[in-house]
């Protein structure tokens, strides 16, 4: 009996505590509890790594940059973390995903290059044809060009409609396909490996492996952007568009209505090229080089149809092609490149300067 009242008594004292409580609140107005403001989410850092013995990295753990936490940010937009293996710094650095036509290594507009020595220059071609933008020992690089030629002028417009990739006995091609009318929202990317069509469902970050890890595809954005990375050798970020009504105007190209030329705007990242490396944009990571493009001219345009043309998108006769999968090269003779620290300033076409 006891214990029944003692409970009782709690129960009363409990209500008569509310009650005065809620007698306070309602005097001051104010029924807004307050609560500890939330810790705010610090972003994971991730750690990165290198796998290769050669790295200055080899096994260290680098912390992303605060900056840039994430390897795949969720946005799209989002600078990315990004750890370069072979460069002689071992630091993780934010950078864009999508190609940076301003950079080395760019190739975009109708066709602009910057080499990797960090000069611009124009290589025109001839639409239909193929001509090879890298030729090492073990690693090919060609480029289909698709253009048209303006009543009255007398040479074509040309874009790179396609790039052809030979490493070891493999191929990899990427294309942009054609459309008649442009609509962002539409992939115009067609891929292929060893002659076989893949399918890298559209969506940022999907991505595609091969069975024996060396070459990896993986979506930018939802569509039409990505990065292709063949291990140890070249990394490529691409993105499909196409000439846009502003530079068909600008630049009088009379694009036909029913035909938005799609094409690629295309950055090379290379790695341990040889020090003989040939190719339109190749050659210019030679530390024995000389641009014939001279810097300060507004528009240094340079030949060499006849040396680097091949006949179809994975050949590899070119008159300076080095190609040669089955030769094992001195692994000495390995450059190292000096272009990751090369800073480029400037905008528009041909402004643009890069100092080591
Ligand atoms: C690569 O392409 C070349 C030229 O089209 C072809 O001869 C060769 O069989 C292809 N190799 C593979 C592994 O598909
Ligand atoms: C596009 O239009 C041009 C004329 O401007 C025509 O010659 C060509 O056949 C057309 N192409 C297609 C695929 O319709």
């Amino acid at each position: 009996m006891k214990f029944f009242r003692v409970k009782t008594l709690l129960v009363i004292l409990c209500l008569l505590a509310m009650l005065e409580s809620m007698v306070t609140e309602a005097a001051s107005g104010n029924k807004v509890k307050r609560v500890k403001p939330p810790k705010p989410v610090k972003p994971v850092q991730e750690l990165l790594t290198c796998k290769s013995r050669k790295s200055k990295c080899f096994m260290k753990r680098i912390k992303c940059p605060i900056e840039c936490p994430k390897v795949k940010p969720k946005n799209p937009k989002d600078k990315a973390c990004f750890l370069d293996c072979y460069s002689p710094k071992c630091e993780a650095v934010c950078r864009s995903r999508k190609p940076n036509c301003n950079g080395p290594g760019a190739a975009c507009y109708d066709p602009r290059f910057i080499g990797g020595d960090g000069i611009v220059f124009y290589f025109h071609g001839r639409s239909n044809e193929h001509f090879t933008l890298l030729s090492d020992s073990d690693l090919q690089i060609n480029a289909r060009f698709i253009g048209l030629r303006p009543q009255g002028r007398t040479r074509d417009y040309t874009w790179i409609q396609a790039l052809g990739f030979k490493y070891g006995h493999h191929n990899f091609t990427l294309e942009a396909t054609r459309a008649e009318k442009w609509d962002d929202n539409v992939d115009h990317l067609k891929l292929s490996h060893d002659g076989t069509e893949l399918f890298v469902p559209e969506g940022h970050s999907s991505e595609w492996n091969s069975n024996e890890g060396d070459i990896q595809v993986e979506r930018t954005s939802t569509t039409n952007s990505i990065t292709v990375t063949i291990a140890d050798l070249a990394e490529v970020s691409v993105n499909v568009i196409q000439v846009s009504k502003a530079d068909s105007k600008i630049h009088n190209y009379q694009i036909p209505a029913n035909d938005s030329f799609a094409h690629l705007e295309v950055q090379f990242r290379f790695f341990g090229l040889s020090s003989n490396v040939e190719g339109i944009l190749g050659r210019t990571y030679r530390p024995d080089f000389e641009n014939p493009a001279k810097p300060g001219v507004a528009m240094p345009v340079i030949g060499g149809d006849d040396k680097y043309k091949t006949s179809s998108l994975l050949a590899t006769d070119c008159a300076l092609c080095l190609f040669s999968p089955d030769n094992t090269r001195d692994e000495h003779d390995s450059l190292t490149m000096k272009y990751g620290m090369l800073d480029c300033k400037g905008g528009g076409r041909n402004g643009i300067t890069c100092k080591k």
